[in-house]
């Protein structure tokens, strides 16, 4: 199985990603790191205990990170998407007794620290799965460069090769600090992107969610989370939702789920109106991998197959 660690803004589609990853046997989960994003840094902190709970795997070391962007104050999101709780309203249904191996400080040092300890321990490359603002990468990366290059790489939901969410060329992630982006793309370890232009085309409906809701506790649960996410996105006139972060776990256990190509990779950090773009240039001798498609059919079916098999995998 991958040595993963998660460092995640638990929010919705990172809860599915979480759930994605206890429930596969490909994926050998080392620690999950939380940082501010969605919501803030206590709130995404206590979803991740939420989840990993919910999981069964109270176990696996869970530290919280970076509660701020590298240089810029944290702007608080609006809580439309994922609800003011970062979990659609429903978190208090799941257990917030944390987990016997937590460490509940917020600073900023012991998320990178609990990477390291994975990454020293490990006997094979340990992939860094970035699913909110990459500050704790990007501080990983400072901090301890030759661990850094220990890496098997970073990959990350963030950016797009063209469009954006939260500004008409930014993706949220990556707007949520831009200079922490950077600092990632800018740095010897190999990073690939999946973007907002391909997690858009793995959709899921409603028929999915109804096909998750007898399939254990987890599953249904989970559904019962999604469905404030769900109907914010029917309120915006759609019938499918996104799936974000959970799209990354589905290129770690089925690699070729997404197509790369390779690219180079620089973040607008000034404070025009293109502030937090990912310029990609795609070119044969580029540093980084960019996602440029998806079997979504794929990758929406393994996703739900691996939530349901949450709490049975070995
Ligand atoms: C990203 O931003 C968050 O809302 C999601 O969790 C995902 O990581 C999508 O832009
Ligand atoms: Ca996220």
């Amino acid at each position: 199985p991958i040595p993963l660690v998660i460092d995640t803004d638990p929010g919705v589609d990172d809860m599915l990603a979480l759930l994605v990853a206890t429930g596969s046997p490909e994926i050998d989960l080392r620690a999950v790191t939380t940082t501010y994003g969605n919501v803030d840094l206590p709130t995404t902190t206590r979803n991740a205990h939420r989840i990993m709970r919910l999981a069964g795997r109270p176990d696996v070391p869970l530290v919280a990170g970076a509660d701020r962007p590298l240089v810029h104050p944290y702007v608080s999101r609006t809580s439309d998407v994922h609800g003011d709780d970062g979990l659609g309203g429903m978190g208090h249904h799941l257990d917030d007794r944390p987990s016997a191996n937590s460490r509940a400080e917020p600073a900023p040092p012991r998320a990178i620290d609990a990477i390291a300890d994975v990454v020293r321990s490990s006997s094979t490359p340990v992939t860094l799965a970035a699913l909110g603002p990459s500050t704790n990468a990007a501080l990983f990366l400072a901090r301890y460069p030759d661990l850094a290059r220990q890496l098997d790489r970073i990959i990350m939901m963030g950016g797009a090769i063209a469009g954006g969410n939260i500004t008409p060329v930014a993706e949220f992630n990556v707007a949520s600090d831009p200079e922490a982006t950077q600092r990632v793309f800018s740095d010897d370890v190999p990073v690939w992107m999946v973007g907002l232009d391909v997690t858009h085309k793995a959709l899921v409906d409603r028929a999915w969610m109804d096909s998750l809701r007898d399939r254990g506790p987890a599953a249904q649960t989970a559904m019962n989370v999604m469905q404030h996410y769900f109907d914010w996105a029917h309120a915006q006139g759609r019938d499918r939702a996104t799936v974000h972060d959970a799209v990354v776990l589905a290129e770690l256990i089925a690699p070729g789920t997404l197509h790369f190509d390779t690219a180079d990779v620089t973040i607008e950090t000034g404070f025009g109106p293109a502030r937090g773009c990912t310029v990609t240039t795609r070119h044969p001798a580029g540093r980084h991998r960019v996602a440029v498609d998806v079997n979504a059919d794929a990758a929406t079916t393994l996703i739900a197959e691996r939530i349901a098999a949450v709490g049975t995998a070995a």
